[in-house]
């Protein structure tokens, strides 16, 4: 394992591996115990979209293990892929540091930054994907289940980046996924298909937020317009009424754990009750974003 791009190209073992190790270093660290195993080592860190969770976590990670990451904005060398071929910038931070990370726009971006850098390359976020949070997603969900295996998540929203995550990790860890969103914001096909030829039905996609939500384990939501996608908030404000985490929602699963990947905007996606509710692990989950990246680090940096 060179780079950590996307939950599909992993094998169940590697995931199960650093889910394990997030455990452990979990624990450790709540011993007050870190390890120095990345010092004198370099992150990159490029983002071309805002960030708190991701960025924080990221640096502190590095921090805790003794390395030294460094925050880098597109203007500061003049865009990712327009001042310079992302290939030449590959190549060129290839020499100088011992890892890269990225949050792109396209998706492209951070393959061909793995394509061309042989240090690895992490997935900080794309139009495409959210594998870091996916991995901290299930770390939480198995810290509260005890197991992965069968559980049932309901994704109430947008067909986006964290769910094609989520239902990816779903297919490699036995769970099970069903995706309501409105119609013409639904998940691809193309990834429905694709998870559900890893596992026969992991990914149910529907229109009924009700439905998805009946007996599920977990009941996941995010924002409805995603960065980059501002323009179209109004629109997509109309379009989604009825797919917000709310308390009557709750009533088809009133034991479900909520979960939300933030940052939330309450009163769209989810009502402020429900982040607040006894229901709510979102806050284990920002937590965990933390202890899976210093996992991620270890396993590719050290
Ligand atoms: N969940 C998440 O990735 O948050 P940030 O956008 O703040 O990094
Ligand atoms: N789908 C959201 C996730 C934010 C962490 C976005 O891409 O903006």
């Amino acid at each position: 394992m060179k780079d950590f791009l996307s939950i599909s190209k992993c094998t169940t073992q590697e995931l199960l591996d650093l889910l394990d190790l997030s455990d452990k270093l979990k624990k450790l660290y709540k011993k007050g115990k870190t390890d120095n195993c990345l010092a004198g080592k370099t992150l990159v860190m490029l983002f071309e979209k805002p960030s708190l969770r991701t960025r924080m976590s990221f640096q502190i990670a590095m921090a805790q293990l003794g390395g030294s990451p460094i925050y880098v904005k597109p203007e500061d060398i003049g865009g990712i892929g327009k001042r310079e071929p992302i290939k030449d910038m590959a190549r060129v931070l290839d020499r100088y540091a011992d890892g890269i990370m990225a949050r792109t726009f396209a998706h492209e971006t951070v393959m061909k930054l793995a394509e061309f850098a042989e240090i690895p390359v992490i997935n900080a976020l794309t139009d495409w994907s959210h594998p870091c949070q996916a991995m901290a997603d299930v770390m939480t969900i198995r810290e509260h289940f005890g197991k992965l295996k069968g559980i049932k998540i309901a994704f109430i929203g947008d067909g986006n980046n964290v769910a094609r995550s989520l239902a990816f990790v779903c297919a490699k860890l036995e769970m099970k996924i069903t995706v309501a969103s409105p119609k013409g914001y639904e998940l691809d096909d193309k990834s429905v298909l694709r998870t559900n030829e890893i596992i026969a039905g992991t990914t149910t996609p529907t229109n009924n937020p009700l439905q998805a939500a009946k007996d599920a384990d977990v009941i996941y939501t995010d924002t409805w317009t995603s960065m980059g996608q501002e323009d179209q908030k109004q629109k997509r404000v109309a379009d989604f009424q009825g797919f917000q985490i709310n308390a009557d929602l709750l009533k088809a699963s009133p034991k479900a754990k909520i979960m939300h990947c933030l940052p939330a905007y309450r009163g769209c996606e989810i009502t402020d009750d429900m982040i607040e509710s006894e229901n709510s692990i979102i806050f284990d989950q920002s937590e965990n974003r933390l202890h899976f990246q210093r996992a991620l680090l270890k396993k590719l940096l050290a």
